[in-house]
């Protein structure tokens, strides 16, 4: 049986926690937010997943922080995300640079619409609102019984 760790950040709504939860409940893993752990204890995992919001067109920087501490992650990895108006390939490009610059496997990315008041959209009340939906949590739990068959 692999050791799954989720890492993530999720400062606006909780979105990305939602998604977090679901995906490691689902591969059977450990959920961490990224200040809650040591990047120590890292090396005991052989699949990590690391997701936040986009903000500002990438993933939270405390996750590239994590990842720079450490001089190498050769692991099998995936990345998730939520956001409203950035496309995943372009939220993800910068994440995913870093994670293979550092020798990590993607095996697969996951993103969905997330809930944001932030800035002008809070005049309309927000944007992507009740996201992520029921249907965004079944694509999510998909995508991780999926990634289960490549671990
Ligand atoms: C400060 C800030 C910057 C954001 N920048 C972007 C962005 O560049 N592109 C985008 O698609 N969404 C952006 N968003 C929207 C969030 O990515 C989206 O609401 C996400 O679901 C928030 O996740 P969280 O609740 O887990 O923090 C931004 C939100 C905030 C608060």
């Amino acid at each position: 049986m692999k050791k799954v760790l989720v890492v993530y950040e999720s400062i606006h709504n909780g979105n990305t926690e939602r998604i977090a939860n679901l995906i490691g409940e689902c591969l059977g893993g450990d959920v961490f937010r990224v200040g809650e752990i040591d990047k120590s204890i890292i090396q005991d995992y052989d699949v990590i997943g690391f997701g936040s919001g986009i903000y500002f067109g990438k993933h939270h920087r405390s996750l590239f922080e994590l990842i720079d501490e450490m001089d190498r992650l050769e692991k099998k990895s995936f990345i998730f995300s939520t956001r409203t108006l950035t496309p995943q390939s372009l939220s993800h490009r910068k994440l995913k640079e870093k994670l293979m610059e550092k020798g990590a496997k993607i095996l697969g990315e996951f993103s969905c619409k997330g809930e944001s008041r932030m800035g002008i959209f809070k005049l309309f009340g927000g944007i992507c609102k009740g996201r992520p939906n029921s249907d965004d949590m079944r694509r999510a739990r998909d995508f991780a019984e999926n990634l289960k068959k490549k671990l």
